[in-house]
């Protein structure tokens, strides 16, 4: 989106910075590290970008920063030590000018100033992460010795991670940095703060005793509100209208949380608006908005339903445990399970083979999360949202629109429990 349209959260970012370093006695969790979920396309990583890092900056910390998301086809244990090495090497460039040692080296070319940099650190940038190079505890303890500041390291989409051995161990990593740096002072000397889409996926990470950040606090990422609905309706539309014809903040904001809060989906139902029939311009929006949401729910549906049929049975069974509250999360590949699928599909024969083979599809088209402890969920939570509210095994018979799910993210409504039909 258009830079110029950012909304930006200060507040927010000041708090969190706070308890990130310790300057918050009545929330510290960024001794133990913080985690933030909301869903896909809500505004995390342009909030971190534009708001969060450059507010940890000011409060005289070192942000570190990594979306495992921005290339899925990369290995995320690679993708962290790519971010300390990127940042080692960027303040290696910027350090010079503040640090006592630039006094020594004042004429010094930038390669000098570099291994300079590395001296201090006590190790080669370039090894850091890779085999028989600087650990990641060492890059931290070595960056915080070098700058006498505290770190803040960002994993966004952090449920990544645990998509691979590696990952998985790099979360380790992270840990033994973290305890190490901390062990020392009260404020912490590496605060970890993750976010990521999916909240069941994000608690995978804090809520096992056998996983890395066992512990952690995971917390709702706040959804942008009227304050952002207002500023986008002004910052879109006021070159073309006067203020009196901007259309009424709170309907907007409803149609808003109908659009489950996705800043994007909003602005084009704004500019979708200027184009339509409806003479009033709140009544615009709000029919622009209603037909973007009926699109993105159809668009859901259609793609389950081209599923070959096999793939679509998992995604129902996978849909009921994500959205069902306290499901336990259904055996895939059961005598049971094999039946019910066997039913589901009109009663051909189901084998676990045959499971298997479109589970891998599934995983492959990105349908379906499988984590390296060989958990499966559907990656989307708004699809298994879509795929249970249209019932289990009648994706085909079209919703009335009324009875069409709201795109708001609904934090595991309590559907209550599936019918018998569910196993
Ligand atoms: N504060 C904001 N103001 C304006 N647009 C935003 C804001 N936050 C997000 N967006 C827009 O919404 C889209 C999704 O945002 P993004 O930060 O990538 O979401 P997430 O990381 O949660 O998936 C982007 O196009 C982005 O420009
Ligand atoms: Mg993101």
């Amino acid at each position: 989106m258009d830079k110029r349209l950012i909304f930006h959260r200060p507040d927010i970012a000041i708090r969190l910075t706070a308890a990130l370093i310790g300057d918050d006695p009545l929330n510290q969790s960024g001794h133990s590290g913080l985690f933030l979920a909301a869903p896909r396309r809500t505004g995390k990583s342009t909030f971190l970008r534009s708001d969060l890092i450059p507010a940890i900056e000011a409060a005289g910390a070192i942000a570190v920063y990594v979306d495992l998301w921005t290339d899925k086809t990369r290995n995320p244990a690679d993708l962290i030590a790519e971010a300390v090495r990127d940042k080692l090497s960027s303040l290696a460039g910027l350090l010079g000018k503040s640090s006592s040692w630039l006094g020594r080296v004042k004429k010094a070319s930038a390669k000098a100033k570099f291994s300079g940099f590395e001296a201090e650190l006590g190790f080669e940038i370039d090894t850091v992460g890779k085999p028989g190079g600087a650990t990641l505890a060492k890059a931290f303890e070595g960056l915080r010795a070098a700058t006498g500041k505290q770190i803040v390291f960002i994993i966004d989409e952090a449920q990544h991670a645990l998509s691979t051995t590696e990952g998985e161990s790099t979360l380790f990593a992270l840990k033994a940095a973290r305890d190490a740096l901390n062990l020392t002072s009260d404020r912490p000397g590496l605060a970890i703060l993750a976010t990521g889409s999916m909240r069941s996926k994000l608690s995978d990470l804090v809520m096992r005793k056998n996983q890395a950040f066992y512990g952690a606090s995971v917390a709702e990422f706040p959804m942008l509100g009227k304050d952002f609905v207002c500023h986008l309706l002004r910052s879109m539309l006021l070159h073309r209208f006067p203020e009196e014809q901007l259309p009424d903040a709170d309907s907007v904001m409803q149609a808003f949380k109908r659009l489950g809060y996705r800043p994007e989906e909003l602005a084009k139902a704004i500019a979708d608006a200027v184009t339509r029939p409806e003479a009033d311009l709140s009544a615009a929006v709000e029919a622009a908005a209603q037909a973007r949401y009926v699109a993105i729910v159809e668009r859901l549906h259609k793609q389950v339903a081209n599923f070959p049929a096999i793939q679509r049975s998992i995604v129902h069974r996978l849909a009921a445990t994500a959205v069902v509250q306290g499901a336990t999360p259904t055996p895939l590949f059961s005598k049971e399970s094999l039946d019910w699928y066997s039913r589901d599909i009109g009663g051909m024969k189901v084998t676990a083979p045959m499971v298997q083979k479109a589970m891998e599809a599934l995983v492959a088209d990105e349908i379906v999360w499988r984590s390296s402890l060989g958990g499966y969920q559907l990656d989307d939570e708004l699809m298994a949202e879509v795929v249970f509210a249209g019932g289990l095994g009648t994706l085909n018979q079209q919703q009335s629109r009324k009875a069409m799910p709201s795109l708001e993210p609904t934090r595991r409504r309590a559907f209550g429990r599936p019918q018998k039909r569910t196993p």
